[in-house]
Order: structure tokens, then sequence, then C-alpha cells
């Protein structure tokens, strides 16, 4: 394994005659060393020492956890040697640092050969003894648990992403058979961590495991099955698989059964709402702030809430979804890890951060008729178009979100602190929009799209709200067509829970550093503009929620994308949150 540059005392470098054949698990010790000779030459030692990279597989630098940087500058012209080591210690040590960042890295710098020969053999020594702590299942690495917080959490990833209603795309809505199918899927992983599993009558796939004290309040951990159209495979599915790992490993550490506390994962049925536009239908359910109304709520084909859970076998009344509702006083805390959906984390080049609060949210649905006729020959001038003037209320809704501050007063409907904090937060959508009859030569009789609202300010949503009825009715009156707005669905901002936020932030501090060597500053903390099912959550319990890096802050779309080594980093976070509750 070891390459001529080691074995020749390290006289001179030489290019390896082929690349050497290294373990391929990450728990590795390795040797660089630089001979004197690279001293009297700093371009020409430059040079050699990129040739670090060369000597062992990329792939295995990367992922170095312990490196031992030697460097011996011989005995001859004595300062010229040492020099010479030293500075090659410094750039074998830098290099290291920047390749690989391992937990843990030794330099030896001599220039005497009797110590440089005493340290090579120490350091060979140090390599054999690492390569036998690879096989070694007890050994340092064991504890980071790559086989199933990264390995495995990732094809567990993959293989859901593929669990589809759509061909060639992702979609997965409430009780849809991908969500079904999704649901079984969940429920064999929590059995395979030890896990009680059960559905609930709102589709909801439960996995409890009650702990040393089953009368104790329990942590519940969960995120959302179902997803958007064209979705990526993170959102939602990261919070519920990795959760699920992490109680696999204290299944397999033996620890399962130490917990102080019942723990239990939920899988939600439904956090997007593109079925029903009414978002949080299995989480709202479960935290009892789901009107029996929920029921009846269609989706585009006239099928109820209720008729979906009937056409599954589920019975749903106002008693069954009544008795959904936990008991506040049974349950400690809700946890949620779940991708940003932004590009903070990116940004500020960490895998991990706490979020302080999630943004309150109002989706409307808006409903524009108009006089429905022949596209060739009713005049411009006598035209009564309801999707001409949708076009109109929706860049209002643009320029109102863009700069609220234009259209909103600070005494009469808004105070100056809620306009200032709109102006940061507030974001607005329109991403459906349909017609009738829907044919290039027919003028439409009526046109529907939906708003989604959003911002940190409860209040500041409210006036805008307002604002923009006010205005869009006027449009419409304007062009002398009916307009209509009904609110399918509001949820107020959320605070996440102080004590909780802080365990989940030293929990992800010790990781971090784990992970990263050492990290600058603090771990840093979001708010969140998506929705997600804490938000409904909050209503039972306090929350605390972790978020994970994603590649350019991309979601809500197949590009979504997480690094293994991140799927990673928020199972060991959410493990050491755990094990303060052994
Ligand atoms: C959920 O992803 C939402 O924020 O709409
Ligand atoms: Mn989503
Ligand atoms: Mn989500």
């Amino acid at each position: 394994m070891l390459t001529r540059l080691q074995l020749a005392n390290m006289r001179t470098i030489e290019e390896p005659t082929s690349q050497p054949t290294l373990p391929t698990t990450i728990d590795l010790k390795i040797s660089l060393e630089y001979s004197r000779n690279f001293a009297r030459d700093k371009s020409r030692e430059r040079a050699k020492t990129a040739r670090v990279s060369d000597l062992y597989n990329q792939e295995i630098l990367e992922q170095l956890w312990t490196a031992v940087v030697f460097c011996g500058g011989g005995d001859r012209g004595g300062g010229d040697g040492g020099g010479g080591s030293i500075w090659g210690a410094a750039m074998a040590h830098s290099y290291v640092r920047r390749i690989s960042k391992p937990q843990m890295m030794i330099v030896v710098v001599t220039s005497s050969s009797s110590i440089f020969s005493f340290c090579f053999a120490l350091s060979l020594l140090a390599f054999f003894a690492s390569a036998h702590i690879l096989t070694d299942t007890e050994g340092k690495n064991s504890d980071l648990f790559p086989e199933v917080l990264r390995e495995e959490a990732v094809a567990r990833l993959y293989e859901l992403g593929k669990v589809s209603d759509a061909e060639g795309y992702l979609e997965r809505t409430f009780l849809s058979p991908a969500s079904i199918r999704a649901g079984n899927l969940i429920r064999e992983w929590m059995e395979d961590a030890g896990l009680r599993t059960w559905m609930d009558q709102m589709g909801n796939v439960h996995g409890r495991v009650e702990g040393m004290n089953p009368s104790a309040d329990a942590l519940l951990i969960g995120s959302h099955l179902d997803t958007v159209v064209d979705a990526g495979i993170f959102d939602g599915s990261l919070g519920i698989i990795s959760a699920i790992s992490v109680l696999k490993v204290l299944n397999i550490t033996a620890k399962l059964q130490k917990l102080r506390r019942p723990i239990e994962v939920i899988a939600f049925s439904d956090e997007e709402g593109v079925r029903f536009q009414s978002t949080f239908l299995g989480s709202a359910a479960v935290a009892g702030v789901l009107p029996a109304s929920a029921l009846q709520i269609s989706d585009k084909s006239g099928v109820t809430v209720q008729n979906a859970l009937m056409d599954n076998s589920i019975e749903a009344t106002e008693e069954t979804l009544s008795q959904l509702k936990y008991d506040p006083k049974s349950v400690w805390g809700y946890v949620e890890v779940h991708i940003e959906q932004g590009p903070v984390l990116e940004g500020i080049g960490l895998p991990l951060a706490v979020v302080k609060g999630i943004a309150g949210q109002t989706r409307l649905k808006v409903t524009v008729r108009g006089s429905q006729g022949h596209a060739g020959t009713v005049p411009m001038s006598m035209r009564q178009d309801p999707m001409a003037a949708a076009a109109e209320l929706i860049v209002l809704l643009e320029s109102l979100c863009k700069h609220p501050k234009d259209f909103l007063s600070y005494d009469g409907q808004c105070n100056g602190f809620a306009v200032e904090s709109l102006s940061g937060s507030l974001v607005c959508t329109v991403g459906e929009i349909s017609s009738w009859p829907s044919a290039s030569n027919v003028i439409p009789g009526q046109v529907t799209f939906t708003v989604d609202l959003r911002a940190i300010d409860d209040m500041g949503r409210e006036a805008v709200f307002y604002e923009l009825s006010d205005r869009m009715y006027q449009i419409c009156e304007k062009r002398s067509v009916s307009c209509t707005i009904e609110r399918k669905h509001d949820a107020n901002a959320v605070i996440c829970d102080t004590e909780l936020s802080t365990q989940l932030k030293s929990a992800t501090y010790s990781t971090l550093k784990r992970m990263e060597g050492e990290i600058q500053g603090d771990v840093p903390v979001l708010m969140s503009g998506a929705g997600h099912d804490a938000m409904a959550m909050s209503h039972l319990t306090k929350v605390g929620m972790l978020f994970v890096r994603c590649r350019g802050g991309i979601s809500h779309s197949p590009a979504e994308h997480v690094l293994d080594e991140d799927v990673w980093a928020a199972g060991l976070a959410i493990l050491a949150f755990l094990e303060t509750h052994l």
C-alpha cells in the first residue's frame, strides 16, 4: 500500500507507479512525507506537494478521518533541511485541511534523520493500525453510522422518490394510490427500525417506541409524505427518513428501549394541499385543529376528503376525526427536519441550521366571470373578458407584494413596523390558473386562479389581503366582470420554541464540529418562508425545526438536491438530540 516515496525513506519524491489500493471506508491514517531536497527550491517543492493528491485516491483523501502529516528534512545541511521540513509540513497540513478536513491531524517535523526514521516507523505502525481499525465495527467511525444515516437513508430517499402517481415525474397527493404505497413502504422501514406502526383515519403513518416510561409525554418527530406536482424527492421525505434512520441506529445500539420518553415518528398525509387546496389535513387532525367541515372539501373531480378516505376503507366522521386529536398532556414536543428550500445555507457553506420561525400564509381562489363569446366577431370595445381582467389582477398582486409600502398606509391598516417587516418577507404567487372553456377561438366565460400570500407578520399579511381584495374588486368593476375571492387556507406565523431550539442548536453544533472539524461562528438560525407540518403541530405542542442545505436553494422542482453528506449530518444532529432523551 505504501508508495516508493515512503519506502525510500524520503530521500527523493518519485511518481507512484500506480494508485495505491486503499480501503474505501472513511477511517484512514495517512503519512505524507517530504524530502529536505524540496526546501532548496520552493517552486519545485510546491509542485511536489501538489503530488500528494496523486499518491492517494482523491475520494479517499476527501474522506480522511485522521491524518498524520509527516515531514523529515534529513540531517544534512541542518537549518536548510529543517526549514524544508517546516515548509513541507505547512504545505501538507494546509493541503490535507483543504481537501479532507480530518477530525484530527498530527504534524511531525524533524530535520534529524534518526528522529525522522523513528517517526517514520511510528507512522507506518499507525497506518497499519488504522487499516485494522477500519475492519473493526467498534472503531471510532462506527459511532457516525454512515451505513444507516447516509447510505441507507439516501437509498431510501431515492426509492421513495420513485413512488409516484405520474409517469416520468413525482406526484403524490393526499390518499392517492402512490401515497398509500409510499405509506406502506414507510411503515416497513419504521418496523425495520423496531417501531410499532399504524395508519390513522386521516392517512397519517405512525411508528412509535415507548422507551422506559410509556406513560411519559412523547416526543413526536415528523414531516409529510405527500408532494407537489413534478416534485423533488427530499421535500417532506427527508424529515421522515432521517427520523426513522436515527431510531434504527438507537435500535442497533440497544438504546431504543432505554429512551426516557416515548418517541413517535409521524409521516403526515398532506402538507402540500395540492389535491384539496387545504394544507395540513394530516397534521391538523393530529393537532386537533382540523374542522369537521374539512371532510366535505372537494377536489377537482368532486371527490370529497371523506369519500377519498372511504375509497381507502377508512371511515371518517366528525367523531373519528375528533379521536385523532392527541392529548396535549401526552406530548412533550414536536421536531421536524426539512430541506431549507432556499439558498442561505449554501451561501454560508454549512449543511444545517436551526429554524427560528415559519411565515404565515393565506391561500385564495379567485374566480373572474365575464361574457363568453366568439374570438373573431366580438369587437374589442364590447368585450367583458375575464382573462384580460385576470391578467390585470395578477399584475396588481405582483406590484403590491413587491412594493407594499406604496399600497398600504401606515396609519389605517398597518403600523410602521408591520409595513417595514412586510417589505422583507412578503411573497405572493399565482401558481395555478384555468379558463373555461379554454379554446383558442373562444373568449373565456370564466377564469380561476390561486393566490398564495406569505409573510412573517400576520397583521401585515391581513392588511395585504384586504388591500388586494379591495383593489381587485375595483378592477373587476371597471372591466364589467364579476369577481369572487375565496379564502381557502390560513395559517398564522409560528415561532419555534426557545428551549427546543437551544437543544437542537447544541446537537447541531456538536455534529458540525464532528463533521467539519471546526465551524466559524455559531449555528445559523433561519426563518422559513415555506410552510411545514410544524405550523399545525404548534397548536398541540412546542415545536422545533432543523433545516438542511439544498443545492441552489431549489425546491418544488425535480432539480431539488441534498448532498449525501448533508443527509448524514441531519441524521447525526437528530441522533445527538435524541441522545439527550436517553
Ligand atoms: C409547502 O411546501 C409550502 O410551503 O407550500
Ligand atoms: Mn413542499
Ligand atoms: Mn415540505
